[in-house]
């Protein structure tokens, strides 16, 4: 068996295709490849306007210093890739991680007690964690009731719909649902918002090349954007795919007494992760040696996430030491396992059967 990675793109002819034509085009950077690339963002998923950007990253930066203000308290996850909660420290804000539910991303409800509390929290920075779509009616409700920001970090559900949230990201990189290679967009139904991203991703200039702002070059070329124009045409294939994959390892782990889905299968997530939780109190090797194991007969597995707030850098300003037992606990048995739209049946029956070996020996 060839090397199976935890996800991988899913290129074909039409995507070579049309960026080679765009390569023999005019214009390889803002040109009308990034506005058609643009629409397809915003009426996808219900919003006004749609900025794209070099990446998840740059989204995220440029969202943070376009909805916060120095020193603004934001309530994030633990549970997600470094750039969540580094945009936040990008824009002089200060990120309060708090603790995930049962399904890996922030626990709503212990945002709202933290709200409550302190008046000086201004933004929630949520991360609709393995593809999950997060509790839009809590997050409504939240917004409304303590006049807060909500941005939804949803790279790992492209096209959701925005409904409430203030800003709503997605990233695509290779891995994710469609990729541009490298490549970012932000979504909001607020002009000023929208006005306001799209001048800091092009120096902080107006439509008259008047810079007002300090901004940067966060620009996506018409050539990623030729290839997010074809991915796009099919997005909807590829989530129904990723469904079908994480339906079969949700049938086959569901009773299992040593490894379980991070929750039951449901078509609320577009599955960008397939998490198992493994109880390795009853068996007589560690995380490690499994994931290490899992290698050696060519199976990539991968951890989502190491705690943000545990990371170093994080530990040098200060971070580390918050009360987030759910996520403590979650880290010492989860594992991501190989999903994507090209995977094949044969490769997902080795990884299960593998899997299952190892785990009953
Ligand atoms: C949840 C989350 N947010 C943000 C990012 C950053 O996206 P990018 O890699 O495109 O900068 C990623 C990607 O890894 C991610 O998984």
């Amino acid at each position: 068996m060839n090397f199976i990675p935890y996800g991988k793109q899913s290129i074909s002819d039409d995507d070579i295709n049309i960026v080679i034509e765009t390569l023999k085009s005019d214009f390889l950077t803002t040109g009308l490849k990034v506005n058609e690339f643009e629409q397809k963002i915003y009426e996808k998923t219900n919003a006004k306007y749609c900025v794209s950007v070099s990446n998840g990253t740059a989204a995220l930066h440029l969202s943070a210093i376009a909805l916060l203000e120095k020193n603004d308290k934001v309530l994030t996850t633990p549970n997600s890739f470094l750039a969540t909660s580094n945009a936040i420290l990008y824009a002089g804000a200060k990120p309060v991680f708090i603790d995930i539910c049962s399904d890996g991303s922030i626990d709503l409800n212990i945002c709202e007690e933290h709200l409550k509390k302190d008046s000086s929290i201004k933004a929630i920075f949520a991360v609709s964690f393995s593809g999950k779509i997060l509790n839009q009616e809590k997050l409504k409700y939240l917004k409304n009731k303590y006049n807060i920001k909500i941005l939804e970090d949803n790279a790992h559900t492209m096209g959701v719909k925005l409904t409430h949230s203030d800003i709503s990201i997605f990233s695509f990189h290779p891995v994710k649902h469609i990729t541009t290679a490298e490549g970012g967009a932000i979504v909001t139904n607020d002009k000023k918002l929208y006005e306001k991203i799209k001048s800091l991703r092009n120096h902080g200039q107006d439509d008259k090349h008047n810079m007002t702002m300090l901004g940067f070059n966060y620009r996506l070329s018409d050539i990623n954007c030729a290839l997010g124009i074809s991915q796009m045409s099919k997005l909807e294939k590829f989530i129904i795919r990723r469904q079908e994959i994480a339906q079969k390892y949700n049938d086959t782990f569901d009773n299992h007494k040593v490894i379980k889905p991070l929750y039951p299968y449901t078509p609320n997530s577009y599955y960008h992760l397939f998490v198992v939780l493994i109880d390795f109190n009853k068996l007589t090797f560690s995380k490690e040696e499994l994931i290490n194991k899992l290698r050696i007969k060519n199976i990539g597995v991968q951890v989502h996430y190491k705690p943000i707030n545990k990371q170093k850098y994080y530990n040098s300003i200060g971070y580390g030491n918050e009360y987030t037992p759910n996520m403590d606990n979650y880290i010492n048995r989860c594992i991501s396992l190989p999903i994507y739209p090209l995977l094949t049946n044969n490769e997902q029956d080795y990884v299960i059967k593998t899997l299952l070996e190892l785990l009953n020996d």
